[in-house]
C-alpha cells in the first residue's frame, strides 16, 4: 500500500542484502567474497571457487578434500533419467533439455528437497553440483548421438566433466591440461554475478520455499535468453554472419546504431558495467593465449577485435558506455576447445551453478520474505460484466 515506485527492469531497486559478490560498474570491479576476480581467475580453481561462494571463505586443505569427496559421493545420475533424455529429439536446444532434467532431479532425490537445516542445504548443494555436471555432459552427448558416460572419481570436477562430455566411444581419452585450464578459468569467470536475471529468478522462485533443484531449473531457463547467457551463442552466430558477409564490421556497427533495425551488437553493453567488464578483459587475453597454445587460428577472433575497435571509437557506443561484456570473447575460446555453439550457454550454466546455489542458500538462511513486486496498473477502469449475447 502507499506510493508505489515504478522501476522497470529493477534498474535501481535493491531486492536483497548479500555477502557474496561485490560489483562496482563504474570502476569495473568484481569481487567474490572480497577477493578480486583477477586474482581468483589467475590463482584459484573452479572447485575452490565453488567452496568459497558457498561457504564464504577459502577452504583449507582438509575442508577442500572433504568438499571434493562429498561431491564425488553423488557422481552419478539415476538411470531412469535417461528415459527423459531419450524422449527429446536430437535437435532440441540443450538449454531446454538441461532445464527439464534439472527439474526432474527433484523426483529422483526427494530428500534433497526437504531442507530443514544448514547441513541439509549443503548436502543438497553438493548433490546438485555433482549431478548437474552429468546433465550438462548428457545434453551434449544427446545432440551428437553419443552413448552417455558416467563420472570418474579419480578426476577433479572439471576434468570429470570434460571426460564425461567429450570421451568418444571409439578412442582412448586423454586429459588435455590446456583445455582443462581454459575451462577452469571460464567457469570461474561465470561463477557468480550478484543479482543478474537468472540469479534473481532463482532467488525469487526459492523465496516461495520451492526446492533447490526446481529453483535452479528456473534459473537455467532465464539464462537461456539471448539478452542474458544466450548472448555467447548469439555472439558467435553474429561473427559468423559478418564473416560470411565479407567481414565489413563497420556495416554492422551502423546497423546496431540504427533504431529502426532490431539488430544489436551481441556481447556489447551491460546493465551494470559502464566502464568495462573486468571479466571481458581477462577473457580477451585468455582467448589470445589459448588459441596460441592450441595452434588454432579463428577468423572470428580477428572480426571480434575489429568490431571492438570500430565500436569503441564510435560516439554512439561511447556516449552509451557500451563495452564488450564477458560473452564477447568466451565463445571464441569454447569454439577453439571444440565445444559446439549450441553448448555455449550450457557451459555458462555450469559455471553459474555455484553462484545460483550460494544465492539460494543465502536467501533461505537469511529468511528473506517471498518475492512479490508491485505494479502500476494502467488497464481498463472498473466496469460491469456484459453477457456474451450483448457483446
Ligand atoms: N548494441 C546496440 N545498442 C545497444 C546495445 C547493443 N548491444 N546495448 C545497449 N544498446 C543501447 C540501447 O539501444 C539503448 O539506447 P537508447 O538509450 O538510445 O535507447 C542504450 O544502449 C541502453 O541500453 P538498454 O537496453 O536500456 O540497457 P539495459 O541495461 O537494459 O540492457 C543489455 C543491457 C546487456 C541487455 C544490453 O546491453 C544488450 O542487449 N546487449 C546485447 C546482449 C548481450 O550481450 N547480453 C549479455 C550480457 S553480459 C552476460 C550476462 O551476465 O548475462
Amino acid at each position: 500500500t502507499g506510493l508505489i515506485t515504478l522501476d522497470l527492469g529493477y534498474k535501481n531497486t535493491g531486492a536483497t542484502l548479500s555477502n557474496i559478490t561485490y560489483l562496482d560498474g563504474d570502476l569495473g570491479e568484481l569481487f567474490y567474497r572480497g577477493y578480486p576476480i583477477e586474482q581468483i581467475a589467475e590463482k584459484s580453481n573452479f572447485s575452490e571457487v565453488m567452496y568459497l561462494l558457498l561457504h564464504g571463505e577459502l577452504p583449507n586443505a582438509t575442508q577442500f578434500t572433504q568438499f571434493e569427496n562429498n561431491i564425488k559421493n553423488y557422481n552419478f545420475v539415476a538411470e531412469e533419467m535417461k528415459k527423459i533424455l531419450d524422449a527429446f529429439p536430437r535437435s532440441a536446444h540443450p538449454m531446454g533439455v538441461l532445464s527439464t532434467l534439472t527439474s526432474a532431479l527433484t523426483a529422483f532425490n526427494p530428500r534433497a528437497v526437504n531442507v530443514k537445516s544448514k547441513e541439509d542445504l549443503d548436502h543438497a548443494a553438493e548433490m546438485l553440483i555433482a549431478k548437474f555436471a552429468h546433465l550438462c555432459a548428457w545434453t551434449y552427448r544427446k545432440t551428437n548421438g553419443f552413448p552417455l558416460n558416467h563420472g570418474d572419481n579419480s578426476l577433479n570436477y572439471v576434468e570429470n566433466f570434460y571426460k564425461m562430455t567429450f570421451r568418444k566411444p571409439y578412442e582412448e581419452f586423454e586429459i588435455d591440461p590446456v583445455v582443462v585450464a581454459a575451462l577452469d578459468k571460464l567457469l570461474i569467470l561465470h561463477a557468480d554475478h550478484e543479482q543478474n536475471c537468472s540469479t534473481s529468478t532463482v532467488r525469487m522462485v526459492g523465496s516461495a520455499h520451492t526446492g533447490l533443484f526446481a529453483s535452479i531449473s528456473a534459473g537455467v531457463s532465464a539464462l537461456w535468453g539471448p539478452l542474458h547467457g544466450g548472448a555467447n551463442q548469439a555472439v558467435i552466430e553474429m561473427l559468423e554472419m559478418i564473416e560470411k558477409d565479407g567481414g565489413d564490421v563497420a556495416k554492422y556497427v551502423q546497423k546496431a546504431k540504427d533504431k529502426e533495425d532490431s539488430f544489436r551488437l551481441m556481447g556489447f553493453g551491460h546493465r551494470v558495467y559502464k566502464n568495462f567488464d573486468p571479466r571481458a578483459k581477462i577473457i580477451k587475453k585468455a582467448a589470445d593465449d589459448i588459441l596460441n597454445k592450441l595452434g588454432v587460428h579463428d577468423k572470428a577472433l580477428d572480426i571480434a577485435m575489429q568490431l571492438e575497435r570500430v565500436a569503441l571509437e564510435d560516439d554512439y557506443f561511447v556516449e552509451r558506455k557500451l563495452y564488450p561484456n564477458v560473452d564477447f570473447y568466451s565463445g571464441i575460446i569454447y569454439r577453439a576447445l571444440g565445444i559446439p555453439t549450441e553448448m555455449f550457454t550450457v557451459m555458462f550454466a555450469l559455471g553459474r551453478l555455484p553462484g545460483w546455489i550460494s544465492q539460494w542458500k543465502e536467501m533461505r538462511l537469511h529468511g528473506d520474505p517471498i518475492g512479490r513486486p508491485r505494479q502500476v496498473y494502467q488497464g481498463a477502469p472498473k466496469r460491469d460484466y456484459v453477457p456474451m449475447e450483448n457483446r
